[in-house]
This record gives structure tokens, C-alpha cells and sequence, in this order.
């Protein structure tokens, strides 16, 4: 039998739940030629979401043309220019051979060298084998507004992890240069989105930098209960089997509602059960969850200093004024620059949010971990 919960890939069809109010905006945004930067941590269902909007949107109107670049494995300049170029190509190429005469006219740096032809839907993928010179890099930014506005096209440019480009030494050049080129196309909107927060905020709200008001930031925000709940017992009963609302809301509860960790555990706790859902099923599975992404946490925890793991310690135990005496003495938190430092980077890294005054864990599953490695 299929199980009803996934993880691990985007979340479609019936699978994918609720965001009625998200998908709206974006779609009227991006429809309206307004850009659009989607930030939220990570697994809560940016790229579900975007790919969600961009079938919509291609279904709704036939001159729609979406096109997805991830930006995550992008390491070099020359490798983005060329990533983008091929990108815009294959989306809004007819079909082939005339797509390849049709697009060679767009870019005269560059010839498409190798075509690939989907036997299937006869769909064509390019793939530029080419050193940008620096002209062609202004030209292949400009690519999908001359080809949208030549065939009459709206083309939605999405890059997912945008915030990785900003680790390209060139970056600054790339971003000064996209900036400019960008704004004055009227017939291509970007989505641009990514999940290190801290660095997505950089880019786009600061405002000295090329990316400031660019267009609308929109802050993810998780899908409520309600909509968890009634997947989990629908897709329980759809299966054969039982879960009481109690229990689907105590998933969503545990959880915190962060999307991956809902369906990660919902389906450790389908899997162990063969009719109806019990306490025992229950605490056994949260356990496999925490024992799941162990490794992953321990990992990350390495990376840390101890005063940094000392300072989680103590937002663990609810404390939020690092540099009250009683705190420093009892926790072993270091020097008042120590602690501000820590607590930058710990923010930066997505360890730690503050809401008020308090600081949170970002992760509710890590924390739990944290609790039982660090308070045993
Ligand atoms: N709308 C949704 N309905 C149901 N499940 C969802 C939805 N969105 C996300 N999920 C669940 O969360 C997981 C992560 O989603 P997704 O990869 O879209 O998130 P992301 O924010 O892009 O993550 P990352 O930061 O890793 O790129 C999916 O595999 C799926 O299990
Ligand atoms: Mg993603």
C-alpha cells in the first residue's frame, strides 16, 4: 500500500494542502508583473508552493511559461549565466527544431550546443557549453524578456536558494547587474526564495543594497492545525485505518505544525499501526522521529562552540537574558562579546529566534533531541 504521508519531495496533488491565501497572492503578484522574495526556515514548503503556483498558472493561462533554476548547486558565475540561459531556453522553446532556429536568434554570444529532445513531449532542453564574456552576461539577463515579449509570452522566472549565489565571489557584480536588468523588463516576473533567513533578509532588505524593494517579501507562515488535522485523518481513514483527532492534533502539537516533521512523523505512526492509533504507537514513533534526524542534529551541534552549545542550554531552559549574572555563572556563557557574538550567529544559523523579548528554538524537533542528549 502507498503511504498517504510523504517527505523528502514536494508535496502535489493531493498531498499538497491548504496555502489558499498564499497561493492567491502569488499568483496575482507574479500575474501582475510584481516580483516576489519567499522566505521562510527550512521544510515548511517554499518550493511546494511555488511549483503549486507555477502549475496553476500555466494551466489558467496557455502564454504562461515557468521556469525553475536551484540555485543551491550553482558555485561559480559562469555556471549561474549559464544554469539561467538554459533554463529560460528550454522553457520557452516550442517544440523542437523549431525551438533550437528560434532561439538561437536571442542570444548571439552563444550558440545552444546541446539539445536534448524529450521523446515524450518532444520538449527540448538546452545546455549552454560557453565562457560568458562580459557582454553576454547583460545578454543572457536580458533573454527572457526578449523572448517573452517576441512570442507574446509571460515568463515567471523562479530560483529556489537564491541565497546561495551570494556565496559566488562574484556576487556583488551578478547582483548589481540582475538588479538593473531585471527591473526594466515588463513581460518576466521573479520569484526568488530561500530558506537561510538571515541571508534572504540581506539581499532584499537592506537598503543599500542593489536587491532593496525589488519587489514583495513574503514571510511563510506554517499551515495551521486545522488543515493538518483533517489531512491526517482523512488520509488514516482513506488507508484503512484510524487516528483520533486527539492524536492528529498532539502531531501537530509536537510538531509545532512545521510541515516535513507533520508528515515525517504521521508516517512513522501510519506505519506502525494496523487499525487504530495508540498512546504506545504514538510515543514509540516520536522516539523513531527524534532517532531519525539525530545524526543530523549531532552534526550540526559539532560544528558549535561550547559557549555557543552553553547559550542554547539556556534558551532550553527558558532564559533570555544572557548577561544576568545569575545566568552567565550558571550556564558558562563567556564575556558580554562573547555573548553577543553567540547569539548573532546562533540567530544567523537558525538555532535560535527571538519573538519579543524570549528566544524560541527554530526546530521543535531539535530541541527535543537537545533535551535529551543535553539534560539527561
Ligand atoms: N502544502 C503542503 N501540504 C502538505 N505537505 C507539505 C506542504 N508543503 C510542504 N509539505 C511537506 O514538507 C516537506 C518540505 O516541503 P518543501 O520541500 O516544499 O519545503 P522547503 O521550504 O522548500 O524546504 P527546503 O528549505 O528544504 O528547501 C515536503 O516534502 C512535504 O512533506
Ligand atoms: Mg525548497
Amino acid at each position: 500500500m502507498k503511504a498517504p504521508f510523504q517527505f523528502g519531495s514536494l508535496a502535489e496533488k493531493e498531498n499538497f494542502i491548504d496555502r489558499i491565501e498564499d497561493r492567491a497572492l502569488l499568483k496575482q503578484l507574479l500575474m501582475s508583473g510584481i516580483h516576489v522574495m519567499l522566505i521562510s526556515p527550512r521544510r515548511w514548503g517554499k518550493s511546494s508552493l511555488v511549483k503549486a503556483v507555477g502549475e496553476e498558472l500555466k494551466a489558467e493561462d496557455k502564454n504562461v511559461r515557468v521556469c525553475y533554476i536551484d540555485a543551491f548547486s550553482i558555485s561559480t558565475e559562469v555556471e549561474f549565466y549559464r544554469v539561467f540561459a538554459s533554463r529560460v531556453m528550454s522553457c520557452a522553446a516550442s517544440r523542437f527544431k523549431k525551438g533550437v532556429e528560434e532561439m538561437k536568434k536571442f542570444l548571439t554570444g552563444a550558440v545552444p550546443q546541446l539539445v536534448i529532445r524529450d521523446k515524450v513531449t518532444e520538449f527540448v532542453t538546452f545546455d549552454l557549453r560557453f565562457q560568458p564574456q562580459e557582454k553576454d552576461k547583460l545578454e543572457i539577463l536580458e533573454l527572457p524578456e526578449k523572448i517573452a515579449a517576441a512570442k507574446g509570452l509571460r515568463i515567471i522566472v523562479c530560483i529556489d536558494e537564491f541565497q546561495q549565489l551570494a556565496n559566488i565571489p562574484q556576487y556583488p557584480d551578478m547582483e548589481g547587474k540582475m538588479r538593473s536588468v531585471w527591473q526594466l523588463q515588463h513581460n518576466v516576473s521573479y520569484c526568488l526564495y530561500g530558506s537561510k533567513r538571515h541571508m534572504m533578509t540581506e539581499i532584499f532588505n537592506d537598503s543599500s543594497k542593489p536587491f532593496y524593494r525589488f519587489g514583495q517579501v513574503i514571510w511563510l507562515k506554517k499551515i495551521e492545525e486545522r488543515y493538518w488535522v483533517e489531512f491526517i485523518i482523512n488520509a488514516f481513514k482513506r488507508t484503512g485505518k484510524s487516528i483520533s483527532s486527539e492524536f492528529a492534533k498532539r502531531i501537530c502539537g509536537v510538531t509545532q505544525c512545521h510541515s516535513w516533521y507533520v508528515q515525517q512523523l504521521s508516517f512513522f505512526i501510519w506505519n506502525s499501526t494496523d487499525t487504530e492509533v495508540t498512546e504506545e504507537i504514538f510515543d514509540r514513533s516520536l522516539q523513531r522521529l527524534i532517532d531519525t534526524n539525530a545524526p543530523m542534529f549531532q552534526n550540526d551541534v559539532e560544528q558549535l562552540t561550547a559557549s555557543q552549545k552553553a547559550m542554547l542550554r539556556a534558551v532550553n531552559d527558558g532564559r533570555y537574558q544572557f548577561a544576568a549574572d545569575e545566568t552567565k555563572r550558571l550556564y558558562n556563557m563567556g564575556n558580554a562579546n562573547t555573548i553577543a557574538r553567540n547569539k548573532r550567529l546562533l540567530q544567523d544559523k537558525d538555532y535560535i529566534e527571538q519573538r519579543g523579548q524570549r528566544f524560541h528554538f527554530v526546530d521543535p524537533i531539535f530541541q527535543l533531541w537537545f533535551n535529551q542528549e543535553y539534560n539527561n
